[in-house]
């Protein structure tokens, strides 16, 4: 939830730091703060709000040195404030630390310090933790980090400085993600590797139990419970910086909903047989003996990622006629699901860190199933942790509002519905080859639709001063309805909801009146009588209704007050489409509200707390 950064190195450290943390703070941005060892003593400069007040105080009184930490962050424990803000010290600044996480435990340790003596600055978790550092200090830092670490509970991501030793940067990892970084003569942590690449694209990945000394020439890791030496690999991050930058787009999630179509090649790249028009995973080793084993499959995400689960659904049960149930991840881990070793289970998740979704992966495998990820960060706990990993290729995506993320997600379900239906051979060979040639078809297509903007920008202005929207649809325009609502929801900040259009008659109708905005997705052809029908519900109550339709299926603007059209293509395969007009309505609007759009506010890009 919250963004670290560290550096240890030549480099001017408060550019360095600051300019780190820009680039986390999709991850929280509620306050932000640096602390750094300029040789002699720990300097700390933080403020509730956004970089640019902390900038505006460094403008004052700008730090030097050659070791520093800094954090971004996303409230858990007590309001955003000053106070609240990392880093968090002692009361001598003998120990800087930025955390990520939750400590659940820090009401106990925070109550017996304080019958030590100890003050308390902040209503936060993490300042047990610096507390603790100068309480358990005994001259040896590695000694003194394994003991705070055992009075911790929870999950924490820790970058620490201690005034001792001003050549050593440390960092801690406990099912919070962590990278290090390492360069010439420098070295860096972070929470995400966008905000090392400057410097260096040699990183390391830390795992749970594991800590790392840095210093500006060499990087030690160490089993945090042990002190053992470890030695592990470099990863090198092979993509572009500016991949994770705007590139002339204004915002992050426009730069995004139009990367979709590349987003999508580079995830076909290498798993479709053109020519035979089959699908291949390498990273899948299932024989049909194996894949016969299941008798159902699990779908278990977050989100945007757990509408991409309602699609993948629909997709599997149709193709091969295994049934998948799709569950929310924090209501899976806590009730006894039904999951075993005749189980797929699949868990999607964009950041690969989110702790619901890993906490559902942990425990399916627990009950003995097999479990697939679709993510799209390698090195992500989820990507270390599955069976089998399906990597969407959708690059860095920094607005919080996913996209790209979801359409490859919703790709990778098309991919491996037809890769299972192909092993089981419950679909034809003819029917595969065209939904296949329907999704090779997709890319161009969206290029197409997303030339076509304008109209939607004019319609994004006329709801902008909703106070209520509804999305409409039926099978698979309903989990695209979800998508949609949630997108406008969570960057406009109007509030909307998404309904199987066939049920607002059971309650939801009430709600509707005299220009009622509603979004009615109409592209399920053996569906679009009904829908035409639940349409001239809302009519006859006073909505105002887009449609959403497929070219060429009907004439929709017989029924509707406005009408915006998806390019034609196969029934199952129209989500991928139909979702961009919906992203593009919410861009749109939230752009109309002069809201930071990339930045909602609430939320954070990466979800690492329960
Ligand atoms: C909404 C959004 C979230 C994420 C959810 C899961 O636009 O991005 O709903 O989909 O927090 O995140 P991941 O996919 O990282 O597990």
């Amino acid at each position: 939830m919250c963004g670290i950064i560290g550096y240890i190195g030549e480099k001017d450290i408060q550019k360095v730091l600051t300019t780190g943390l820009k680039k986390l703070e999709y991850r929280g941005y509620d306050s932000v703060g640096i602390a750094v060892h300029n040789g002699d003593s720990v300097q700390v400069n933080k403020s509730k709000g956004r970089l640019e007040e902390l900038h505006q105080q460094l403008d004052q009184h700008s730090f030097s040195g050659m070791l520093g930490i800094g954090h971004t962050r996303w409230a858990t424990h007590g309001h955003p404030s000053d106070e609240n803000s990392h880093p968090h010290t002692d009361a001598n600044k003998d120990f800087a630390i930025v955390h990520n996480g939750i400590i659940e435990n820090y009401l106990e340790i925070k109550r017996e310090l304080i019958e030590k003596g100890y003050t308390f600055s902040s209503e936060t978790d993490s300042e047990v933790i610096s507390h603790l550092f100068y309480h358990l200090y005994d001259g040896d830092m590695v000694a003194t980090i394994q003991q705070v670490v055992k009075r911790l509970k929870g999950a924490y991501a820790l970058g620490i400085v201690s005034e001792h030793e001003p050549d050593r940067l440390y960092a801690v990892r406990e099912a919070s993600p962590l990278i290090i970084g390492t360069g010439e003569e420098e070295a860096l942590i972070s929470s995400d590797i966008p905000a090392v690449l400057d410097h260096t694209r040699d990183i390391y990945i830390l795992e749970d139990g594991e800590m790392a000394i840095l210093t500006k020439d060499d990087i030690t890791l160490l089993q945090t419970s042990t002190g053992e030496q470890l030695s592990r690999d470099i990863f090198r991050v092979d993509w572009d910086v500016e991949q994770a930058e705007k590139n002339g787009y204004d915002h992050f999630m426009l730069k995004e909903i139009h990367e979709q179509p590349e987003a999508l090649k580079k995830t076909t790249a290498g798993r479709v047989n053109q020519e035979r028009k089959t699908v291949k995973f390498d990273e899948l080793q299932w024989s049909r003996d194996r894949i016969e084993q299941w008798d159902k499959v699990t779908i278990v995400a977050c989100g945007t990622a757990y509408h991409a689960g309602l699609i993948g659904k629909h997709v599997i049960e149709e193709l091969t006629r295994i049934p998948v149930d799709v569950e929310v991840a924090s209501e899976f881990r806590y009730r006894r699901p039904i999951v075993n070793e005749k189980t797929l289970v699949i868990v999607i998740s964009q950041s690969g860190e989110t702790a619901d979704t890993l906490a559902a992966l942990r425990q399916s495998q627990h009950l003995g199933a097999n479990v697939l990820a679709i993510t799209n960060v390698v090195g992500s706990s989820i990507a270390r942790e599955a069976d089998e990993v399906i990597l969407t290729m959708a690059g860095p995506e920094i607005a919080v509002a996913s996209t790209k993320a979801y359409t490859t997600q919703v790709l990778s379900f098309y991919l491996l519905g037809i890769y299972l239906a192909q092993i089981k051979q419950t679909i034809t060979e003819d029917y595969r080859q065209q939904l296949l040639q329907s999704i090779l078809d997709i890319p161009n297509q969206m290029e197409e639709l997303l030339e076509h903007s304008a109209a939607l920008r004019r319609y994004s202005e006329s709801i902008k001063d909703a106070s209520s929207l509804f999305f409409i649809g039926r099978g698979l325009d309903h989990a695209v309805a979800l998508e949609g609502s949630l997108k406008l929801k969570e960057i406009s900040y109007i509030h909307s909801e998404a309904y199987a259009a066939g049920e607002l008659k059971h309650g939801t109708l009430a709600l509707i009146e005299e220009g009622t905005p509603i979004i009615a997705l109409i592209t399920q052809e053996e569906v679009s009588e009904k829908m035409m029908g639940n349409i001239k519900e809302v009519k006859a109550r006073g909505a105002q209704v887009l449609g959403v339709s497929m070219q060429g299926n009907m004439d929709i603007l017989e029924y509707v007050d406005d009408g915006c059209y998806i390019p034609e293509s196969l029934s199952l395969v129209t989500p991928l489409l139909t979702v961009v007009p919906l992203q593009l309505i919410s861009y749109y609007t939230s752009l109309a509200l002069g809201n930071d759009v990339d930045k909602p506010r609430n939320l954070a890009k990466s979800v690492t707390v329960e």
